[in-house]
């Protein structure tokens, strides 16, 4: 076990009954509020996605099909992608609530632990046949990123792995993602 993940896992505060009875919010802004624990948990990631990066840059025809991409899903997944994404040198997809993107949109709504909701990405963000990294803070039931997934595939990318700061393993998200390997630093109880 990485030490750096014990500060990580003693960073998130759970604030119970948020944001409705019976939810454990998992709080993310301790963490984000200590730097060195900040870059623990992007470093950990960058440890993890750079080592693939240079694995696609060695490809010839594979170059394409083996890039990496970093998808966000807001607004916690926009915190952790984007330093990541400019770290391996990947473009970055922001995944979207409805409305708020102005171009044409592809939408998937899904399920939340807390209600309903709908993700949008703009028709264009991806390529057919490019991989892609989906980053977000939590997975709870899974929803948000079988969500993100989805939409991603429908527009002909290939979604390589997830990666999320917390894990809430006894709502079983990661069942719902079925074949695509999901990658957490600490598992929350
Ligand atoms: C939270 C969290 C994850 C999602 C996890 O986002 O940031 O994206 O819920 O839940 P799930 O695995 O059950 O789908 P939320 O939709 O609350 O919005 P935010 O990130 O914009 O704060
Ligand atoms: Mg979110």
């Amino acid at each position: 076990q990485d030490p750096r993940k014990e500060g990580i896992a003693s960073s998130i505060r759970v604030v119970p009954h948020v944001p409705k009875g019976g939810i454990m919010f998992q709080d993310i802004t301790p963490l984000l509020l200590d730097p060195k624990v900040f870059k623990d948990t992007v470093d950990l990631f960058i440890e993890r996605y750079t080592g693939k990066d240079i694995s696609a840059v060695a490809g010839t025809k594979m170059c394409r099909a083996l890039r990496i991409l970093e998808e966000g899903i807001e607004a916690r997944g926009f915190i952790f992608g984007p330093p990541i994404a400019l770290a391996i040198g990947a473009k970055f997809i922001p995944l979207r609530k409805p409305r708020k993107l102005p171009g044409e949109v592809i939408s998937e709504e899904y399920v939340l632990e807390y209600g309903r909701d709908c993700l949008e990405m703009h028709v264009g963000a991806v390529q057919q046949g490019e991989h892609v990294l989906v980053v977000d803070d939590l997975i709870a039931t899974g929803g948000t990123l079988c969500a993100a997934i989805s939409l991603l595939e429908r527009a002909g990318a290939k979604v390589v792995e997830c990666a999320c700061v917390i894990e809430l393993p006894e709502l079983k998200g990661r069942e719902r993602l079925k074949v695509t390997p999901l990658y957490v630093l600490v598992e929350s109880h």
